[in-house]
């Protein structure tokens, strides 16, 4: 029988996962990346970003990181390096095309949206239906068109398509006669350049989430007290100055299926019900008990920077960041070399920033738009069928079965949508779930089932990230959500030595490892450096590339010229 062909938009951490998974399945996948390069948004960030979780946390379930990185959280180099040598240990290269941009995807085949099934019959692969994607080779500037059988969409939510705020019409950057640039265009630039951009600019940055952070410490760096730069921004999210609040690890208090017994679920029984009721002040206490840990490390009350929020609610919607103490922030908060400036709204004038509150006026030679990505926008534009695009951006958050499918696309699944604690553990297990579907392991429920589920998670995220709940997080609920889809793919979702392990110890990406043969291979880095993972020892050279011109081993897509 003629394998089953399978696109997958992206060649960042979903689309690597997704394209490993489609072979290990025996489908024939095509990866098609818009840039020269896998990694997606790893393959450049600005120059201070690292990881902002431990290593343990962010890594394959069959892929672990070598022992020769040592950093616990991982510079951004070392995480691309990690990805390249992912791709060169499954062999991902010869299915990945680079400066391929996919211009969008069209379905063509029956389809109602009164079907009670997914795909009308079920079947993830039904006779008829095929997508067709349109994909431009950006060096040649040529469109061809690949038809398929199904597609993985992995095109990252947070790239490629800013969120820039409206202005009302002549308070908007068109009267700014400075720079006004989104952070996208300054993390992209060299690190020199970057640090070229900013020198001797007074720079206002709009927005602190992580990239508005670590964009006012370079800029700190480079200006120092002289020409400070200014955050103008709405909120304050709690940072976390280690992993381990007061000597516990925050795993324990947060990532362990006891600490996730505090939280009401969707879809919960009673008991369950009771239990995270009756527990709800050990929550409180556990929420207060980090709250103190990170105000004794870092002096928010001194800048009127302390959360409104709870740090557990701040956890629960993956909102807030990594700021390892000892830290140059807020010493340069001390030294005058970073400002803030909190205020909800906020307009451009010839010369800066005007705040509407009190009209303070701020001047700047540069803005930074550090306000983060429109990524449900670029998702909704890859369908041709605005039907399919309604059916994403239709309601608050992009609602998905399983954070995977939607129930009334068909021959379709979206991974890297939702956000969580590790997203490269999560991306995992979505693919392995999707390919899963799509052998045969398991079939969808009816649309009307997979609807009232999406509806008992939006439930759940309304409740546990408020104002932040269209960005899905399951930050809260990560091992109950691997659960579900353990239980779907029929592996067992208890994944420790024993009752006590399972209710206490943290869960990580390796405790879902399904194949430890994986292991034991020899695993290389594209800078030429060899390593062995978990002390096994060699020597050699081997060099990983992915190279644009390589064609897809034993394709047999349709391909037309358009
Ligand atoms: C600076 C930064 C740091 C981060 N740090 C962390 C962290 O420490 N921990 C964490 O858990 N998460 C972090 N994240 C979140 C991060 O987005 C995920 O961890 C993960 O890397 C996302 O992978 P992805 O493959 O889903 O998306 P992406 O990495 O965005 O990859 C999507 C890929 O699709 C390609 N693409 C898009 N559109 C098209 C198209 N039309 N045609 C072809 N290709 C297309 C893009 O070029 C890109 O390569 C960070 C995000 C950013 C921006
Ligand atoms: N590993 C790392 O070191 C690292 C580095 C950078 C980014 N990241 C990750 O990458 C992702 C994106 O981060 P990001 O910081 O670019 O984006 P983000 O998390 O979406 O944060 C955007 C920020 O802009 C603000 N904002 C949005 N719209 C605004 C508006 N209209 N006016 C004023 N402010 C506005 C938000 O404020 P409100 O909070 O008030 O909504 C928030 O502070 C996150 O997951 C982040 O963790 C990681």
């Amino acid at each position: 029988m003629d394998k089953k062909q399978v696109a997958i938009i992206g060649a960042g951490i979903s689309g690597l996962v997704a394209c490993k998974y489609c072979l290990s399945k025996g489908f024939e996948p095509v990866v098609f990346e818009s840039e020269s390069d896998i990694g997606g948004v790893w393959a450049k960030t600005i120059k201070t970003t690292r990881l902002q979780q431990p290593k343990t946390q962010y890594q394959f379930s069959d892929f672990p990181w070598p022992s020769t990185v040592t950093d616990v959280f991982p510079t951004q180099k070392q995480i691309h390096d990690y990805l390249h040598s992912y791709a060169k240990h499954f062999d991902l290269a010869p299915y990945i095309k680079l400066h391929s941009k996919v211009k969008g995807i069209s379905y063509d085949g029956p389809w109602s949206e009164k079907w009670s099934l997914w795909n009308g019959t079920v079947e993830a692969f039904p006779p008829q239906g095929k997508w067709n994607v349109a994909v431009e080779n950006l060096q040649s500037s040529t469109t061809q068109v690949y038809t398929v059988d199904f597609v993985i969409v992995c095109l990252g939510r947070f790239k490629d398509v800013p969120n820039i705020p409206e202005f009302p019409k002549g308070k908007g950057p068109e009267v700014f006669q400075g720079q006004a640039i989104h952070s996208m265009k300054y993390a992209a630039m060299d690190n020199d350049k970057a640090a070229e951009f900013v020198k001797g600019k007074k720079v206002v940055i709009i927005g602190f989430g992580k990239t508005g952070l670590d964009i006012a410490r370079e800029c700190a760096s480079v200006n120092g007290p002289e020409i400070p730069c200014t955050v103008v921004y709405r909120r304050d999210h709690w940072k976390l100055p280690d992993w381990h609040p007061w000597g516990l690890s925050l795993a324990y208090l947060y990532f362990n299926r006891f600490s996730e017994l505090l939280v009401h679920k969707p879809g919960e029984g009673l008991l369950l019900s009771l239990i995270a009721t009756l527990l709800s002040p050990l929550g409180w206490g556990v929420s207060k008990f980090v709250e103190s840990h990170i105000n004794k490390k870092y002096p928010f009350a001194k800048f009127d920077m302390v959360p409104k929020q709870s740090f557990s609610k701040d956890t629960y919607s993956c909102m807030i960041s990594y700021m390892p103490n000892p830290d140059t922030f807020f010493d340069a908060l001390e030294k005058g070399s970073i400002k803030m400036k909190k205020s909800p709204s906020y307009s451009f004038y010839e010369k800066g920033i005007l705040i509407d509150e009190d009209k303070t006026k701020i001047e700047a030679d540069i803005v930074i738009f550090a306000t983060g990505f429109k990524g449900v926008e670029k998702l909704k534009n890859i369908f041709e069928q605005s039907t399919f695009g309604h059916f994403i951006t239709g309601s608050p958050r992009v609602p998905l079965y399983r954070e995977c499918i939607h129930p009334r696309i068909p021959q379709l699944a979206i991974i890297g949508f939702s956000e969580s604690f590790s997203n490269i553990h999560t991306s995992d297990m979505r693919a392995k779930w999707v390919t899963a579907l799509l052998e045969g392991a398991f079939k969808l429920p009816s649309v009307n089932e997979m609807q009232k589920d999406i509806e008992r998670w939006d439930e759940y995220m309304k409740q546990s990230s408020g104002e932040y709940h269209h960005r899905s997080s399951i930050g809260a609920l990560e091992i109950w959500y691997y659960d579900q889809l353990c239980k779907d793919m029929g592996m067992n979702p208890r994944r420790k030595n024993g009752p006590w392990a399972d209710l206490f110890e943290p869960y990580g990406p390796i405790d879902y490892a399904t194949n430890s043969t994986q292991y034991s291979s020899i695993l290389e880095f594209p800078n030429n450096q060899i390593y062995l993972p978990m002390g096994i020892h060699s020597s050699g050279i081997s060099e990983t590339v992915i190279s644009p011109t390589k064609k897809i081993v034993g394709s047999s897509l349709v391909i037309r010229q358009k």
